[in-house]
């Protein structure tokens, strides 16, 4: 089968890696476009098995395959119009996160996707599927915490902007119409993926939002810098079974207030804490015993050949070929989408927004 890249940049190189991993019995002919061409050239260097080209379009002149696979790995401000062209050729599209930078922009391409026939998918799914995550999941669906009603979802870094602390070369990430946002269309993507593949939300209430850019003495001052730096929102999640949750979300990439990370989910029975992402595989249950907290701890560690970088491909190229996978695709990819537009339009109206599930 043949995997095809456009951007050949810092992501492009890690999929190129997991693409290396994939179980395919077949052989992978790996395509890589990117009109850069100190970027091509260094991605040749690193994976030389694959078939360099300048122009994405020229790339996939050639007629397409069933199972063809394009990942976009580019700035956000290109993924729409990249997108777009992949699946006019008829093929399947695995988009990085953010997928798009609107919610308009998302509609159209499922639009598009569905009428090609071809699926629509978003690198967003990385953290699905990682034990300690799985075994919140299974408290939830277990009813081991009671009638859930409250989460907190914090990250606050005081100093991890992308394109200043985090990979400074890439000044794309300052400006918002090249990223699309700040810390909310970087990070926002996983936390809502991860929310709603745990909660299944009906639709989701953003019911207050804010955002602030902290300012720091070695703000960029040569490019364009307008993107948030510090975010929080409080949301409803209106669930399948009448009940709600409310989620107290904050994610910080820049401030002068303390660094620290807290996520856990609170119910009428039980408590649990964990982190989604890579500071602890700790999963710590809380319930009452004879009217103490009685907590337990457990240590839940992902292994296996598939790491969190791997993921998107791999439960993408599972999904091509019709397999049981995480893949976040379709309805779902443009959902978690309006999850973090809906933020930023409560943000800046000050009025509350509602992202219903798609149907169909
Ligand atoms: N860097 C990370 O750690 C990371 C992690 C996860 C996801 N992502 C996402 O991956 C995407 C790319 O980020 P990156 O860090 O790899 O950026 P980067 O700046 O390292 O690379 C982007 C590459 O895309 C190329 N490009 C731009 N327009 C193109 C076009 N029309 N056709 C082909 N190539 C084109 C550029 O020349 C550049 O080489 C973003 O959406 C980002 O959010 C990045």
């Amino acid at each position: 089968m043949r995997i095809y890249l456009i951007g050949a940049g810092v992501i492009g190189r890690s999929h190129a890696e997991a693409i290396r991993k994939l179980p395919s019995e077949e052989s992978i002919e790996l395509k890589v476009a990117d009109p850069n061409p100190k970027a091509l050239a260094a991605f040749m260097e690193a994976y030389p098995e694959a078939a360099a080209y300048s122009d994405a379009q020229a790339m996939l002149a050639e007629h397409a395959n069933e199972d063809d696979i394009v990942i976009v790995g580019t700035p956000p401000f290109t993924h729409f119009e990249l997108a777009r062209m992949v699946l006019e050729t008829g093929r399947h599209v695995l988009c990085e996160k953010p997928l798009v930078m609107n919610g308009e922009e998302a509609e159209t391409l499922f639009e598009i996707a569905k009428r090609q026939n071809r699926l629509l998918g978003c690198c967003s799914d990385r953290f699905l599927g990682l034990p300690k995550t799985e075994e919140v999941k299974s408290l939830l669906q277990s009813q081991a915490l009671g009638d859930v009603y409250k989460i907190s979802f914090v990250y606050r870094v005081q100093r991890g902007r992308a394109g200043v602390e985090y990979q400074p070369e890439s000044k794309w990430f300052l400006d918002r119409a090249k990223s699309g946002g700040g810390i909310l269309i970087d990070w926002g993507p996983y936390d809502f993926t991860v929310l709603n593949d745990l909660l299944q939300p009906e639709s989701v209430d953003v019911v207050a939002a804010w955002m602030s850019q902290p300012k720091t003495q070695i703000d960029p001052t040569d490019t364009k810098y307008d993107v948030e730096g510090h975010v929080g929102a409080t949301l409803k999640y209106n669930l399948a079974d009448g009940k709600s949750v409310w989620l107290q979300y904050e994610r910080a990439t820049c401030t002068h207030g303390e660094a620290y990370h807290h996520v856990e989910v609170e119910g009428t029975l039980g408590a649990v804490k964990w982190s989604p992402y890579f500071e602890t595989d700790q999963v710590v249950f809380k319930q009452d015993k004879e009217g103490q907290v009685e907590a337990k701890e457990s240590q839940m560690a992902h292994a296996g050949p598939y790491g969190v970088m791997d993921h998107p491909i791999y439960y993408f190229y599972l999904k091509v070929k019709g397999l049981e996978s995480r893949a976040v695709i379709n309805e779902q990819a443009v959902f978690n989408f309006h999850c973090l537009q809906a933020i930023y339009d409560c943000a800046e109206s000050g009025t509350s927004k509602t992202v219903s599930k798609l149907r169909d």
